[in-house]
């Protein structure tokens, strides 16, 4: 077999018959009788497989014995239409190369309808199920839209630190990145860890964020954004959270809030609607499968406006529902996301930014308001997710800036770099961060997020 003729099963599915073809694939199913026997086979090219005709006049039984469920094949043939309903083409089958068997005895994978919670631990052989295989789809074409929808704005991609001795968000939760031999950690006189031995001759960690160093590159360039992993060590075993996620932050120089929450509605709108343009096939399964109203939840989201309100009126709202919460809401309160919940699901329902929250659960770069209070921040609220964004205006002016990194009794002396944006040059800027999987368990209808990266990064989990 001439391994440069293979056309992928997406491909084959959308030919005219008649073609001559090679394929190679996964077996999903085979079923059959002493004359024919049919076999589904799937390349991860596409949720649907195509269906291949073994002829038992031309093949031997002993030939198909190998062909079971997650067996590797090679098949040449020809496209012909195919009479059974479901399909408009199929394959007739001419020769048969076995690459790899798939022991029926041992094989995971063997019957379909597993639990969520059992392919999280096969999460080596989970991409081969139909759901992982939609998902990590749709992960791609999401990717590739966010770069594309910055691209033809004129964004740069700028690629910010994975290991810095910064701490963005000033919140803790980091991991350290070391060298030094935990066994025989170097001292100072003072019995402090002795960083100056460290590979980066500094106490490092992974990054949490790369906003700090999206800002130097808005100063400069006028308009970028980041796309990668970022990391956080809070012990927090939700469906929301992971300690290794993606994150996407576009910085804009002479953006204000305003034009912020613009640009934020404008690009999650952009990336639903790419996705219902181009993964049909695959939001179709999670749709039939999972979420009934996943699709209809999708089509909402781009048609209809985002409500603004502020953090004050959002309170007033919560504190007036009536509504018995977990956590008690009051002016002050960090909202959790049964709060974010029901201002989106049940109040408003649609999707809701919130801005100007009090200065002391946000971070210390925003923007100081005039009340003294709050802060320019602004997070976007999903159905079924809470917060999808967070952000901000940038706090420009220098001076306010140190007082508030004092207030809060930061290190300002390590910010050095960070306040020369201020010192030369400074001017209004604005950003965001998206949760690259958080969109993905809004676009997909997944309700773990465990379920929307391939490997999981979570407390006690990290084994491949
Ligand atoms: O609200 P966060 O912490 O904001 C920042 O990091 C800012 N530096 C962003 C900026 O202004 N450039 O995180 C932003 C988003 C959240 O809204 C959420 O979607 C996601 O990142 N996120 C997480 N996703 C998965 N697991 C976690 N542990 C997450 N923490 C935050
Ligand atoms: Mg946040």
């Amino acid at each position: 077999m001439e391994s440069g003729k293979r056309i992928k099963i997406a491909q084959l599915l959308k030919s005219e018959p008649g073609i001559s073809t090679l394929v190679k694939g996964w077996v999903r199913t085979k079923r059959g009788n002493k004359n024919v026997a049919f076999v589904a086979l799937n390349d991860g090219s596409t949720v649907n497989n195509i269906q291949i005709v073994f002829d038992m006049t031309r093949f031997t039984e002993e030939q198909l014995k190998p062909v079971t469920t997650g067996a590797c094949i090679a098949v040449e043939g020809i496209l012909t239409a195919s009479p059974g309903g479901g399909q408009s083409v199929e394959i007739s089958a001419e020769q048969l190369l076995v690459y790899g068997t798939a022991d029926s005895d041992t094989y995971p994978l063997q019957k379909k309808g597993h639990s969520m919670e059992f392919l999280r631990e096969i999460g080596h052989l989970r991409p081969r199920t139909n759901t992982f295989g939609c998902v990590f789809r749709i992960r791609h074409a999401m990717a590739f839209a966010i770069h594309k929808f910055f691209n033809d704005k004129g964004f740069f991609y700028l690629h910010t630190p994975i290991v810095t001795a910064s701490d963005a968000e000033g919140a803790g939760a980091m991991f350290q990145v070391t060298t030094l031999d935990l066994n025989n950690i170097p001292r100072d006189e003072n019995n402090k860890i002795d960083f100056t031995q460290d590979f980066f001759g500094r106490a490092s960690n992974l990054t949490v964020s790369g906003q700090l160093e999206g800002e130097l590159g808005a100063m400069a360039l006028g308009e970028i954004y980041t796309f990668g992993p970022t990391f956080r060590a809070e012990n927090s075993n939700t469906p929301r959270h992971l300690a290794e996620f993606w994150m996407i932050e576009p910085e804009m120089a002479f953006y204000e809030i305003k034009d912020n929450m613009d640009l934020a509605e404008e690009f999650i709108k952009y990336l639903v609607k790419y996705a219902i343009d181009n993964c049909s096939d695959d939001l179709k399964f999670l749709n039939d499968m999972f979420d009934k109203e996943l699709l209809e939840r999708l089509q909402s989201v781009v048609e209809t406006d985002f409500v603004r309100l502020s953090y004050t009126e959002g309170v007033e709202i919560l504190m007036n529902s009536g509504v018995k919460f977990e956590f008690p809401v009051y002016w002050g309160a960090d909202l959790q996301s049964e709060h974010e919940r029901y201002l989106v699901e049940k109040h408003f329902r649609r999707p809701v930014i919130l801005t100007d929250y009090p200065k002391e659960i946000k971070a210390f770069y925003m923007k100081q308001n005039e009340d003294g209070k709050t802060v320019r921040a602004m997070d976007v609220l999903f159905p079924k997710i809470g917060e999808i964004i967070g952000g901000s205006q940038r706090e420009e002016s220098l001076e306010k800036l140190e007082a508030r990194i004092e207030e809060m009794g930061m290190e300002k002396d390590g910010m050095w770099w960070y306040l020369d944006t201020r010192r030369f040059g400074t001017a209004p800027h604005s950003g965001f961060g998206l949760g690259f999987e958080r969109l993905l368990l809004f676009v997909t209808g997944m309700s773990n997020i465990r379920d929307v990266i391939p490997f999981p990064r979570t407390p006690k989990n990290a084994e491949f």
